[in-house]
């Protein structure tokens, strides 16, 4: 079935574990997150960013996309999550990343989004706090989950780009948690977005220790939620590299300083990057690997796959590493799914 966040949040709260929150960008990437989660049979948490909505309404220029481009994309990402989602087993949430403001969070919610999260983390505190309350009083009465933000982290962040990270003030959670309403809040505590996080990138596990404290001794209910938190596998971007690609500086979080803040009320990481950087792996793969040996008079596709004579024009063919990715990029003991918990 389709659900909010809450009861995922409440959960792994409860077993003391966190989920992966995998953002995707195409409706194939969708339905290759929902079925690992149900080969691991966990609840799946699918995200679209804000201007991956604007993507994938149509908008090719998407760091341009308008409101309507947002509302076509999340109407139709989120109609078709749900109909391949519908009759499943496993609980998954279609979640809003980054939203940038009440009116794209609208548009999500309006849509079908069954949990936004409203960055206000470049406004002042009052700020933050008034339009993230705006959004819960619009959100929590639709059933629809929301996650905040306070602190900024440093790298590409969708609209935002940040040079330093602004650390998130323990003192100022429970105050946050219980003005706004939210269900969950992301925290800046030493992760970055993007695939350049510096070598040996080190938690500030303190940040969230105090965090969760100041929690339980109010008695508030919060979920702790870790952006940035790709693993940039090495074996991935030599692969890119060895295929015609040239990532340089490339670092992640490391899969032990993750599951070491677990324990410390981090209850969703958000992986992007090491997506992207798997889809790249795997069209590179293709066409290094199927140099066009399409004779002119054969009609290509399903045909040449039948006789054999691969089409390297078709893209039905060259795009399925797009959703192969995500089944099959990564062992299943290994990075992205090792975060994938089981309820
Ligand atoms: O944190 C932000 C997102 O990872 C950015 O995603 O570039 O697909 O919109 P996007
Ligand atoms: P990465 O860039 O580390 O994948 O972070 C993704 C993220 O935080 C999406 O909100
Ligand atoms: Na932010
Ligand atoms: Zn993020």
């Amino acid at each position: 079935p389709i659900v909010p966040l809450r009861p995922l949040l409440e959960a792994s709260n409860k077993y003391k574990f966190a989920h992966g929150a995998f953002n995707v960008n195409a409706v194939a990437q969708a339905e290759a997150v929902i079925e690992v989660h149900e080969m691991f049979r966990s609840g799946a948490i699918l995200q679209a960013a804000d201007l991956a909505n604007g993507f994938m309404g149509g908008r090719k220029d998407f760091m341009n996309a308008t409101l309507e481009d947002k509302k076509i994309g999340a109407k139709r990402i989120a109609d078709a999550v749900r109909k391949i989602g519908e009759h499943s087993r496993i609980p998954i949430v279609i979640h809003l990343d980054h939203g940038k403001d009440f009116d794209s969070v609208k548009a999500a919610i309006d849509n079908g989004f069954t949990s936004v999260m409203i960055d206000g983390s470049h406004l002042s505190y009052d700020e933050n706090v008034e339009l993230t309350r705006e959004v819960v009083k619009y959100a929590h009465p639709k059933g629809v989950s929301v996650e905040g933000e306070l602190g900024v982290l440093a790298g590409v962040e969708d609209h935002v780009f940040s040079e330093t990270s602004t650390y998130t003030n323990p003192m100022k959670v429970c105050d946050f948690f219980r003005k706004t309403g939210v269900d969950c809040l992301a925290i800046s505590y030493g992760t970055m977005h993007g695939a350049s996080k510096g070598k040996n990138a080190k938690l500030r596990k303190e940040i969230a220790i105090a965090s969760m404290e100041n929690l339980r001794h109010e008695g508030i209910f919060g979920a702790l939620v870790s952006h940035g938190s790709s693993t940039v596998p090495r074996y991935i971007v030599e692969e890119i590299n060895n295929y015609g690609g040239d990532i340089q500086n490339a670092y992640g979080i490391s899969i032990d300083e993750l599951m070491s803040v677990i324990p410390f009320g981090i209850r969703k990481i958000n992986v992007d990057t090491d997506i992207r950087l798997a889809v790249t792996r795997n069209i590179r793969e293709y066409f290094l690997e199927n140099p066009s040996k399409q004779n002119s008079d054969s009609i290509g596709g399903i045909w040449s796959i039948m006789d054999n004579n691969k089409s390297a024009f078709d893209p039905r063919v060259y795009l399925t590493p797009i959703m192969d990715t995500v089944l099959t990029g990564n062992e299943p003991d290994d990075d992205v799914s090792a975060i994938t918990d089981c309820i």
